[in-house]
């Protein structure tokens, strides 16, 4: 079966923007983030309080931040560190998530770590976050394929997966960085999470659409009970420190479908199709997404 209703956690500000070649005005950013408020999203990540020099588009999170503290949302922010979560609770987050890396080939570029030493790293960010009543979802990276080393094995993804649930975490979202993953493969992690005792509630997918199998394996976790999925707006993103990878699953071809199955989304896809024009025409180019072009006329 299928569930009723699907939690979209939607990432455009966030992985969208990372992996811009240029730098979106603080003030676009907040604006598109009160739009994507308006059109009905409900958990929206805001920024990351990453190192400025890796991450230089997403520099201005302590200017970004407070202009979006009205929004009746929830705005989650990424944090890789003790350092990043001070920042973030300065400004009253109330929604964190660390990110790790099922490879070792991975977490050496993006957290220059070991997997094992990113983990050391993230344990009291989450033990500090959760005393202080803060939710915090665990991102692991490379869990299908990855650009270094090929398709990763599910022992490995779940191992990593087990170290973070124990660590605390109240929610994973399972990330295919690249986007090479395939339906079979989705069903085949998920089986192996659920034969290791993590329940599918806990689970959010996030794929990147690269071969144009982000649908299809949202499909699959679907089938499998998961109702967390994360999706970017206009299908922006990326991650600058793993090449060949593309955007995410665009939201507005993720509501295309949950709408065609009755699945109940709260979003206003008129609205979120004018927001994402918009922004193509902030960054200069048309959004990739297929839903937005179709309802575009462009
Ligand atoms: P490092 O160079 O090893 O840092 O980077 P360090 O711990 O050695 O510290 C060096 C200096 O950086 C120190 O300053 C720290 O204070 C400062 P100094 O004492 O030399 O003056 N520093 C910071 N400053 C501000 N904010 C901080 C911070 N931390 C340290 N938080 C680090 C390690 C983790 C910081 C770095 O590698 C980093 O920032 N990485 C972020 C990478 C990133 O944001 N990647 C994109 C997000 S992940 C993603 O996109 C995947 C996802 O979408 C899921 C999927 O698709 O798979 C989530
Ligand atoms: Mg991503």
């Amino acid at each position: 079966g299928l569930p009723t209703r699907v939690r979209i956690h939607e990432v455009g500000a966030r992985d969208g923007l990372q992996n811009e070649k240029s730098t979106v005005p603080t003030a676009v950013k907040a604006e598109f983030v009160h739009r994507l408020a308006e059109a009905g999203l409900t958990t929206i990540e805001a920024t990351s309080f990453v190192h400025p020099k890796w991450v230089p588009q997403l520099a201005d999170a302590e200017q970004l931040f407070p202009l979006l503290s009205g929004l009746p949302v929830e705005l989650p922010v990424l944090v890789p560190n003790e350092r990043g979560l001070d920042r973030a609770l300065a400004l009253g987050a109330r929604r964190v998530a660390v990110f790790a890396s099922a490879t070792e080939s991975f977490a050496k570029a993006n957290l220059n770590r070991t997997v094992d030493e990113s983990l050391a790293m993230f344990h009291p960010v989450v033990e500090r976050a959760k005393a202080g009543g803060v939710h915090v979802r665990g991102y692991l990276s490379m869990c299908f394929g990855d650009p270094w080393e090929g398709a990763v094995p599910v022992p490995q993804v779940v191992r990593v997966c087990r170290a973070l649930i124990d660590m605390g975490c109240d929610e994973l979202s399972l990330g295919d960085t690249i986007g090479v993953a395939t339906p079979g493969h989705v069903e085949e992690l998920l089986t192996a999470l659920g034969e290791e005792g993590i329940p599918v509630s806990a689970l959010g997918v996030h794929f990147h659409d690269t071969y144009g199998q982000a649908l299809a394996n949202t499909l699959a976790a679907l089938r499998h009970g998961v109702t967390t999925v994360d999706a970017s707006a206009g299908g922006l993103g990326g991650c600058p420190f793993a090449k060949s990878a593309t955007g995410n699953l665009a939201t507005e071809d993720l509501v295309w479908m949950l709408t065609g199955l009755g699945i109940d989304t709260g979003v206003d896809l008129g609205r979120l199709v004018a927001t994402s024009v918009w922004m193509a025409g902030r960054l200069g180019r048309p959004s990739p997404s297929r839903t937005v072009r179709a309802l575009s006329h462009e």
